[in-house]
């Protein structure tokens, strides 16, 4: 219904150019639209396909042109074959896009920027503060930290860019029911922020399997055209993955169904400049010939998808040490910090 209404508001608008036209015809400059396909121009989708595809969240190319025949079929409640033949001509009509130029790449990382997180510590050791456009995984034991980490983000992303913050709002999708108001409330105080300004710009949801947890990215997707997405917090990215596929035989699809979820998330992280920070929980591998056998769930896919992997560690006194893993620009190294009342602090 929505993107009908908005087909009947860009007619509308057409229709007012062409009267300012009319009446200064000599100093009205013509502003030619670029011939961009639109989903009427696919072969066999007529307008209540075209309905069926917007309302599923296509309204772009690229996005149906990205999609396997199966995928397309269940989100839009289309037929197989139809989907495929659709695919194919989002393909061909689809602006690919693809290559940048240095330059082009570095005006992009220029707009990077650097959430603080209440440690200096922490923050040196990510080369001034966690980076938008990127996907962090912060994961340990139980108990290590993780979900502390994933508050004291929230509740700084908030906060003015030139304080530190991201300056926009935050989306929280919890797993294990451990989003807690209150502790946002203490987190923000400690920072001698108004917690009743800060929850309104945090919004959680309670995932509650896999599906649901993927399906609530495309919401946050579907949000960001109106709203300043700044951070998106997955916590815990694999419980679901987890607890739902279970056994080698589920493996490889646990494992594409994560690689799917990771990409989009990555799309998000890049479009809006956002970051995304995604905790994980790790397993023990008692085989492990040599270094740490505690390893991080999901493996390589996890691995690769991240762009910043922290991995935390309980030390002596209540202490935490976080340690770089794995980041394209930065040394390993280690930072030490606490979980305090008042939050992440040195
Ligand atoms: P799992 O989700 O169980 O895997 O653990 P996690 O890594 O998310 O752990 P979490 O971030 O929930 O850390 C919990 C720990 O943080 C507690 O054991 C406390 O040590 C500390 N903590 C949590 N809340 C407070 C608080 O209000 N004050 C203080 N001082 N410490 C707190
Ligand atoms: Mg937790």
């Amino acid at each position: 219904m929505a993107a009908k209404k908005e087909k009947e508001i860009d007619e509308e608008e057409l229709k007012v150019d062409d009267v300012s036209l009319d009446e200064e015809e000599d100093t009205v400059v013509v502003e030619v639209p670029e011939d961009e396909p639109t989903l009427d121009d696919l072969p066999g989708v007529g307008p209540a396909t075209a309905e069926k595809l917007r309302e599923a969240g296509f309204d772009d190319m690229l996005a149906i042109a990205v999609m396997s025949p199966s995928a397309l079929a269940d989100a839009a409640e289309l037929g197989e074959a139809v989907s495929a033949k659709i695919i194919a001509g989002a393909k061909k009509l689809a602006n690919i896009g693809g290559f940048l130029s240095g330059n082009a790449l570095l005006e992009k990382r220029s707009e990077v920027l650097k959430l603080t997180s209440s440690s200096v510590a922490v923050d040196e050791l990510f080369g001034g503060g966690f980076e938008t456009q990127a996907i962090c995984e912060v994961y340990g034991e139980f108990g290590s930290g993780k979900t502390q980490i994933g508050h004291q983000l929230a509740v700084n992303a908030t906060m003015p860019i030139s304080e530190g913050g991201l300056g926009g709002e935050v989306f929280y999708i919890d797993t294990e029911d451990t989003f807690r108001p209150e502790r946002i409330s203490q987190m923000a105080r400690g920072n001698g922020l108004d917690p009743e300004l800060v929850l309104e710009r945090i919004h959680v949801a309670r995932a509650y399997n896999s599906a649901h947890q993927m399906l609530l990215v495309d919401e946050i997707k579907r949000m960001a055209k109106n709203i300043e997405v700044k951070m998106v917090i997955v916590d815990s990215l694999t419980s679901h993955f987890r607890a739902e596929f279970l056994g080698r035989g589920k493996l490889a699809e646990r494992q594409q169904k994560l690689n799917k979820h990771l990409k989009e998330l990555k799309q998000l992280a890049d479009v809006s400049n956002a970051l995304v920070l995604v905790t994980n929980q790790v397993h023990s591998k008692p085989d492990a010939m040599w270094g740490d056998p505690t390893k991080p769930i999901g493996g390589h896919i996890v691995g690769h998808a991240s762009t910043f992997r922290l991995y935390l560690r309980k030390s002596k006194g209540g202490r935490r040490i976080g340690r770089l893993v794995d980041s394209p620009n930065l040394p390993e190294g280690e930072a030490v910090f606490m979980v305090t009342g008042e939050g992440i602090r040195d």
